[in-house]
């Protein structure tokens, strides 16, 4: 028993050596080829094809002080949450809490962006009066004392107090429920036809590189296997000489009863 607990510690010893080797080595290898970068410890992760003002070429993000941002002329500077590569999503936040805003003067169609919801068209009223139906919230941050401002359905009938001043597509309209500054605030992007093969051929290296990393993993695996099995073989042979004292040993304390 005590030889087979030996060869178990041992055995799951070298396969965490290799599973540890494995991973850090496929891990440099993944960040120094996209050239990863941050504005800040917290910030998300940049690469291609996002890049920070002044590097490479890509989407220009910006650092300003410990913040990641992206500028849109329509709009103004957005800050930078989070940037899924997988599913080509980044995540912004309005730094003026007013997401509505954003969405009121935000045009993408001359950007590589795109929202990731699907969008529904809206009607942005500004009232001098409120509407006294309850199932309308005004937008406080577009709102002022003689002027409230509500997004709609633009099948409603405009009051008379309104004055339907944009209709826009966007992700949601405003929910007093949900004053999140980032609900909605997530755009897609699609490469140029040229630069979509750039990226999957950057896909295509990296796999590549991982797999000679797995690869290198099995084989490593297969040695640790191969002097696990020399070691059960040096172990049954110092395990039957133990085997023979453990068989002695009920005797011997056996003796003095004698
Ligand atoms: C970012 O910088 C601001 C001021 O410049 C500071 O108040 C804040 O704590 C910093 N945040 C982090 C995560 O470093
Ligand atoms: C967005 O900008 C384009 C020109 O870049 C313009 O043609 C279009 O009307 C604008 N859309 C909105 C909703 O303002
Ligand atoms: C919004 O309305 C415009 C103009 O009627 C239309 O072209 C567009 O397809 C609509 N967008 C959506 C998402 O329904
Ligand atoms: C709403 O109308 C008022 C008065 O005309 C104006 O001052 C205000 O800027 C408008 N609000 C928006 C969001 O356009």
């Amino acid at each position: 028993m005590a030889s087979f607990t030996y060869f178990s510690f041992f055995f799951f010893f070298i396969l965490l050596l290799v599973l540890t080797f494995q991973t850090s080595t496929t891990k440099a290898t993944y960040s120094s080829y996209h050239d990863s970068s941050k504005c800040s410890h917290d910030g998300p992760s940049i690469h291609y094809p996002f890049h920070i003002k002044g590097s490479l070429p890509g989407f220009e993000l910006l650092c300003k002080e410990n913040l990641t941002t992206i500028h849109f002329p329509s709009y103004g500077d957005l800050v930078v949450k989070s940037i899924s590569y997988d599913t080509k999503k980044i995540q912004l936040l309005d730094p003026k809490n007013c997401v509505h805003g954003v969405f009121l003067n935000l045009n993408l169609s001359s950007t590589p962006f795109q929202y990731y919801h699907v969008l529904k068209n809206y009607t942005y009223l500004n009232c001098s009066t409120k509407l006294s139906t309850p199932s309308f919230t005004e937008v406080p941050c577009l709102s002022a004392s003689g002027s409230h401002v509500y997004t709609v359905d633009p099948e409603l009938h405009v009051p008379g107090s309104c004055n339907g001043f944009k209709t826009v597509a966007i992700p949601f309209e405003y929910s007093p429920y949900i004053s999140d500054n980032s609900l909605g605030l997530a755009l897609t992007w699609n490469l140029p036809h040229s630069e979509e093969r750039k990226d999957k051929a950057i896909s295509k290296t990296t796999d590549s590189h991982t797999t000679r990393y797995t690869v290198l993993g099995l084989s490593m695996c297969s040695l640790a296997v191969a002097i696990a099995l020399m070691m059960i073989n040096i172990i049954k042979v110092t395990g039957s000489t133990w085997n023979c004292s453990e068989k002695e040993d009920p005797l011997l304390q056996s003796l003095p009863n004698v």
